[in-house]
């Protein structure tokens, strides 16, 4: 392994290439492979033994394709094992976290949703999040399961279906009272436009570039940040080859939109 060695970005299907997508603007010249677990997808309604099977086969992929690291871009996943994988390989493994501390570090008494699957926000690791902030801060916890869907099932260009599946759930966050939603899982910045057009007042919030400036230390700290000028390449891999292209329009649809 050296500093031309990829990175590896994994999700439990599509929803990681928002991930992937900030890596590459903020890392241009890293070579990134990308693997979605699409035939497993979702991961939100599955049991945490079942994520971590999943999740080691995967890391045992990419760890053969001689990455350097592996971003867990997946909340859920990270929710599930991260722990685990960390003890399990040795290349670095960075995982995603709700960005709640960034609502919280705008004011006193926000009033915040975080969006996420069941399971991430059922978990201990937001339990002990939550247990930072809900002293001093509104903070209330809204299952999106049908995000997710739209995205693997490549709905997003269906305006009504979308906005009326995003309407529900902000009713169900009280939006009109809100400070802002922070998007707990890696499917949900794909809604980012169609949120800013529903509810133009509320702060949207999503970690990517916090999950991706954490790697660039950790590579940097390993000296294996890649520093050469060419653009670093894209290999796209997924459990369902089918999905490979739809991957790549999800990737250029942020392109064109963020
Ligand atoms: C899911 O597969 O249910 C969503 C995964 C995530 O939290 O990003």
């Amino acid at each position: 392994m050296n500093s031309k060695s990829p990175i590896g970005v994994f999700d439990s299907g599509l929803g990681g290439i928002s991930v992937l997508h900030t890596m590459h603007s903020l890392l241009p010249n890293e070579n990134l492979i990308y693997l979605g677990d699409s035939k497993y997808n979702p991961y939100g309604t599955k049991t945490k033994e079942e994520i971590t099977k999943r999740c080691v086969a995967i890391c045992d992929e990419l760890i053969s394709h001689d990455v350097k690291a592996i971003v867990i871009a997946c909340n859920t996943a990270t929710s599930a094992c991260v722990k685990l994988l960390r003890e399990k390989y040795d290349v670095d493994i960075i995982g995603m976290e709700p960005a709640l501390k960034v609502a919280c570090d705008r004011g006193e008494h926000q009033r915040i949703a975080v969006w996420a699957t069941q399971l991430t926000l059922s978990e201990k690791k937001f339990a002990n999040l939550m247990n930072r902030f809900k002293d001093e801060h509104h903070i209330i916890k809204v299952p999106c399961p049908e995000l997710v869907r739209m995205v693997e099932d490549n709905k997003l260009d269906d305006a009504y279906l979308v906005e009326s599946c995003l309407k529900e759930y902000l009713a169900a966050s009280d939006y009109k009272n809100l400070d802002s939603i922070v998007l707990g899982c890696t499917h949900f910045p794909f809604y980012t436009k169609y949120l800013e057009k529903l509810c133009p007042n509320v702060h949207i919030i999503e970690g990517s570039v916090g999950t991706t400036l954490h790697t660039k230390d950790l590579l940097e700290q390993k000296g294996l940040l890649n520093t050469s000028c060419e653009e670093g390449q894209i290999t796209w891999m997924n459990t369902m080859d089918p999905k490979i292209e739809l991957s790549k329009c999800l990737f250029k649809k942020l392109e064109v939109e963020l």
